[in-house]
């Protein structure tokens, strides 16, 4: 059984005052992600439907005097910076880079106090569920009521985007960030990446239709350069089309143009993957499972191909799960995040859901049910 919300956080603040000696006076969750389709397309202003899931970042503080500890109990790491003082990311700096990063970006919105910060969490690392942003968007909802602000969940997300690329080097898009902060329970959001309008879509309810995460167990680091890879791809056919972004681009103007080999599949896959998007949000809207499964399916075959951002383990488990389709259980399944390892998401029929979990796991993979959580919070530690 996965720990509850109320249990992660009662094991915070038990770390903390072990380690230093009084209780905890502020704490704040935020959930990570799983998307469900449109990948590759939020830094191209495109659209994105993801759900927060009941896995979550919990982080616990308060005020220190001379210089803040930040410490990740579940990887025992800790960081010592001044945090009223302008910080700079640490090489390597690992988690620590999350937290100070935020603090760097929310220092414009008032003076950010020396705190003495535990950290703990669900998200599995590095496998495609949003840690980062989950800790991110913790660590920028504990300390916005300190600073007396109230930046809306818009702001927030966009100022922990800004945190990652400048302190963790990734030039991630906001999509993460924005499912951490808009989340509603039971419901996936279908967020335009341009005008960053989110549209909550009820899910199925879970008794009939589970979401399942298959872990791969292959880790990928986003900041190891595939991903801005993709990104150059993706801005160098969007420059090659004479526009500002692959949000404008659309299979006519594709076939007039002279883009080449990975830039024209990598702009051939984002128009598509919008496309599909937008289709799926509107199948799952209508209770269509079998197209938003046909969709899925697909979205896996153009990142697979197309973009070349999946690896044979995923692919193997979007097989199996290809192979368990209708009368079997799986309505659809593809690679989740950014790829290169990582995860798949599958959704499935609740009853049939342990047997699939059986068969995906078969190949070495962890397989654990979800459920659409809400969002990032302040936590009563009382
Ligand atoms: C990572 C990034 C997101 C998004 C996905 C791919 O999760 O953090 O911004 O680009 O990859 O869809």
């Amino acid at each position: 059984m996965e720990p509850s919300l109320e249990q992660l956080l009662h094991a915070a603040a038990e770390a903390f005052a072990d380690r230093f000696g009084r209780p905890p006076r502020y704490a704040a969750a935020a959930p990570g992600r799983v998307n469900l389709i449109g990948e590759h397309t939020d830094y191209n202003d495109g659209y994105v439907l993801p759900m927060a899931v009941d896995r979550w970042a919990v982080v616990v503080a308060d005020r220190a005097a001379a210089s803040s500890t930040l410490w990740a109990v579940d990887l025992d790491e800790c960081v010592t910076a001044d945090l009223t003082a302008t910080p700079s990311p640490i090489p390597a700096g690992g988690f620590g880079n999350y937290l100070l990063g935020v603090a760097d970006q929310l220092a414009a919105a008032g003076a950010i106090p020396n705190l003495d910060v535990a950290l703990t969490g669900t998200v599995p690392i590095g496998a495609g569920l949003a840690s980062s942003a989950a800790i991110e968007v913790a660590f920028a909802t504990l300390l916005q009521p300190l600073l007396g602000v109230d930046l809306g969940p818009s702001e927030l997300a966009l100022a922990c985007q800004r945190a990652e690329h400048v302190f963790a080097a990734t030039p991630c898009g906001v999509m993460d960030m924005l499912t951490a902060t808009h989340a509603r329970a039971g419901h996936a959001l279908l967020i335009d990446c341009r005008s960053l309008r989110v549209r909550p879509i009820a899910m199925p309810p879970a008794e009939r239709i589970a979401t399942l995460i298959v872990d791969t167990g292959v880790r990928h680091d986003l900041a190891d350069g595939g991903y801005a890879e993709c990104r150059r791809r993706c801005d160098d056919a969007a420059r090659g089309l004479g526009l500002g972004s692959l949000r404008d681009a659309d299979l006519g103007l594709l076939a007039g143009s002279t883009l080449q080999g990975r830039v024209r599949n990598a702009a051939r896959h984002v128009i598509c993957e919008n496309e599909r998007t937008l289709l799926a949000a509107g199948a799952l809207a209508t209770g269509d499972l079998e197209t938003l499964g046909e969709l899925m399916f697909l979205s896996h075959a153009s990142l697979r191909d197309l973009l070349e951002v999946s690896c044979p383990e995923l692919d193997a488990a979007v097989e199996a799960a290809a192979g368990l389709r209708g009368a079997d259980g799986i309505i659809g399944a593809r690679m989740t995040g950014a790829g290169f390892g990582g995860s798949v998401v599958a959704l499935c029929r609740a009853d049939g859901a342990e047997h699939l979990a059986g068969t995906l796991a078969a190949g070495g993979a962890k397989c654990s049910v979800v459920h659409a959580a809400g969002p990032a919070r302040p936590l009563d530690l009382a």
